[in-house]
């Protein structure tokens, strides 16, 4: 029987281009499940996508609402880009086919701007860098975001993007070594132009970041980019 004390429960998805997650989460977004995980299918379009998303949620018990964190640009709950997933993304209505799918209300967000709502401190300007498959970034003014930074795809050397130069398929071919040296020059790059008091580091390359970092430098766990999604739910 339902318990009318239990709180509302948040299913959190992130969509990544080497894997889909979900974790269900309590009102003020704690985990109340084991993360559940299954690889990124490809071509990754988007039926194939949300019937994992579909097989992922069943395993979650209830919940009675969802916070997507999706790898492209996002609009009222229509995504636009997708460049590591499938072209078939552009015009995309995710929120509303994935209600559909799910019978419950759904907000999806870039997925760099749910893990920087997991990670900030909300104080001062703060940048969120996630080192995936793609490079995901999100600025932040006092906790309030600044929407649809996309660093990814602008130039950063070598006539390269920052994602071309630092994800994760510049990182199979370099290596770690010479990786680690770009994602400093980087780090250093974005220091001077864009001045934050704080920079997060989070995706599931962080963790092969070697060696010291800048002081307002943090690295954070990859889960902040589940934990984010409560923040959708805020207002
Ligand atoms: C996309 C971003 C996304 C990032 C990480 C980039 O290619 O343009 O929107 O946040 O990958 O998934």
């Amino acid at each position: 029987m339902e318990n009318p004390q239990r709180s509302v429960r948040t299913l959190a998805v992130d969509v990544g281009g080497s894997g889909i997650k979900v974790m269900v989460l309590d009102e003020k977004g704690t985990p109340l499940t084991e993360r559940a995980r299954q690889e990124t299918p490809r071509p990754a379009k988007p039926a194939p996508i949300l019937k994992v998303i579909s097989e992922l949620a069943a395993t979650q018990g209830e919940f009675d609402r969802v916070s997507v964190g999706f790898p492209g640009v996002v609009h009222d709950g229509v995504t636009h880009t997708a460049p590591n997933l499938d072209p078939d993304w552009e015009g995309f209505p995710l929120a509303e086919e994935l209600s559909k799918m799910l019978g419950k209300p759904v907000r999806v967000a870039n997925d760099a701007d749910v893990q920087g709502y997991g990670a900030i401190s909300g104080q001062g300007l703060e940048l969120v860098l996630t080192l995936g498959t793609g490079l995901g970034s999100a600025l932040f003014i006092n906790g309030r975001l600044v929407p649809n930074l996309e660093l990814a795809h602008h130039p950063f050397r070598k006539g390269e993007t920052y994602e071309e130069q630092v994800g994760r398929a510049a990182l199979d071919r370099i290596g770690k070594a010479k990786w680690n040296r770009r994602v400093r020059r980087m780090i250093d790059l974005l220091q001077r132009t864009i001045n934050y008091h704080t920079l997060y580091i989070g995706g599931g390359n962080a963790k092969k970041l070697v060696g010291d970092l800048p002081a307002n430098v943090k690295i954070v766990s990859n889960e902040a980019g589940l934990l984010g999604g409560i923040a959708l739910w805020r207002e």
